[in-house]
């Protein structure tokens, strides 16, 4: 018995083999178990031969099995190392890396820059309904801003003739849509796309604007003055810049005045804050009454500023950028060279 399943033992060429063996030697009906089972029947004279020889062939078995067990995943291990190898010395394969596009990346920092100053980030749809594009704003029907907005309309179902939704043309309805959900007084930014039909160097069909609303008890443009001077300081990380209001007209402001940043332009650089020139940022004014109350707001309580600045404007300002257009292509090389890395 012992030669026997020894012999076999070192035999065997893999772990299923072994545990058949196994089976057959010490396995609950196997030969070396059969023979222990005979002790029983034995004098007590032969048990005391037979027992011990029988336990420890058993042993020798359990410890013959367990070692070629050993060994046959060391050669499996062996075979594996010498077909599986890595060579931990290649060079790795370069991923492209993403990066953060420059409106984006100005976005976030026009976003902070306000937080700090106590504005939160309002948001609305970009399909938007002529009342909220333009009624609610004081623009009615007729208006000539209407006009000059170059507005895109969405379809209408044939027969439908409520007014048709538009892309909206500023992000001015998002005052509306925050006053009627949140009242006053509040003091939000609403960053987001824009659109209007116009295609050029500086412009584009769709662009990003920045709205600015802060309405309490007792806002005037002095405060509206302060937070833009803050702003552009900030934003172009100077000490100071002077903010000049030229007078200016928009329906949902009053009085209304167009934003210029006192800036200096340097071997065409830019320079904020020094020099005679006026770099036009956009257009702002108080909130004109009709529109708190088209909001659902008491204008004989509350008043405040609001204004619109173009981020994409901003962002080639800030980053040197000359061409709108260029933000907006999706060229490769454009964007690894004026992205932001993650
Ligand atoms: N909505 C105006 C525009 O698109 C800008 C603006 C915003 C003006 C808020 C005044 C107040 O040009």
């Amino acid at each position: 018995l012992r030669e026997k399943y020894l012999a076999l033992i070192a035999r065997a060429e893999d772990e299923a083999t072994l545990e058949t063996l196994r089976v057959q030697a010490i396995g609950k009906k196997g030969e070396v178990s059969l023979a222990m089972r005979e002790l029983g029947r034995m004098s007590p004279e032969e048990r005391q031969v037979a027992g011990p020889k029988l336990n420890a062939l058993k042993s020798e078995i359990t410890a013959a099995l367990t070692a070629k067990k050993a060994g046959l995943a060391d050669a499996a291990l062996d075979a594996r190392l010498r077909t599986e190898w890595l060579d931990v010395t290649l060079p790795g394969r370069p991923r492209p890396a993403g990066t953060i596009h420059p409106i984006s990346q100005v976005t976030e920092e026009v976003t902070a820059i306000f937080a700090d100053m106590g504005f939160s980030v309002a948001e609305g749809p970009q399909v938007e309904s002529d009342w909220y594009n333009f009624d609610a704003l004081n623009i009615p029907g007729h208006h000539p801003a209407r006009a000059e907005m170059d507005t895109f309309y969405m379809a209408r179902a044939d027969g439908d003739d409520r007014p048709p939704h538009v892309l909206r043309t500023h992000t001015s309805p998002v005052q509306i849509r925050h006053l009627e959900a949140h009242g006053a007084p509040c003091r939000i930014i609403a960053p987001g796309r824009v659109y209007r039909a116009d295609y050029d160097q500086t412009h584009t069909p769709m662009f990003n604007q920045i709205e600015g609303l802060a309405i309490d008890r007792d806002i005037s443009m002095a405060n509206l003055k302060w937070v833009l001077e803050e702003f552009a300081a900030a934003l172009f990380e100077v000490d100071q810049v002077e903010v000049r209001f030229r007078a200016s007209h928009f329906p949902f402001t009053e009085p209304s005045a167009e934003i210029d940043f006192r800036c200096s332009w340097v071997d065409g650089q830019l320079r904020l804050g020094e020099g005679d020139d006026w770099l036009e940022a956009g257009g702002s004014g108080m909130v004109h009454p009709k529109v708190l109350a088209a909001a659902g707001i008491d204008p004989d309580v509350w008043q405040g500023f609001a204004f619109g600045l173009g981020i994409d404007r901003l962002a080639m300002l800030k980053y040197g950028i000359p061409d709108l257009r260029a933000f907006f292509d999706s060229d490769q090389r454009w964007l690894r060279h004026y992205g932001f890395s993650a």
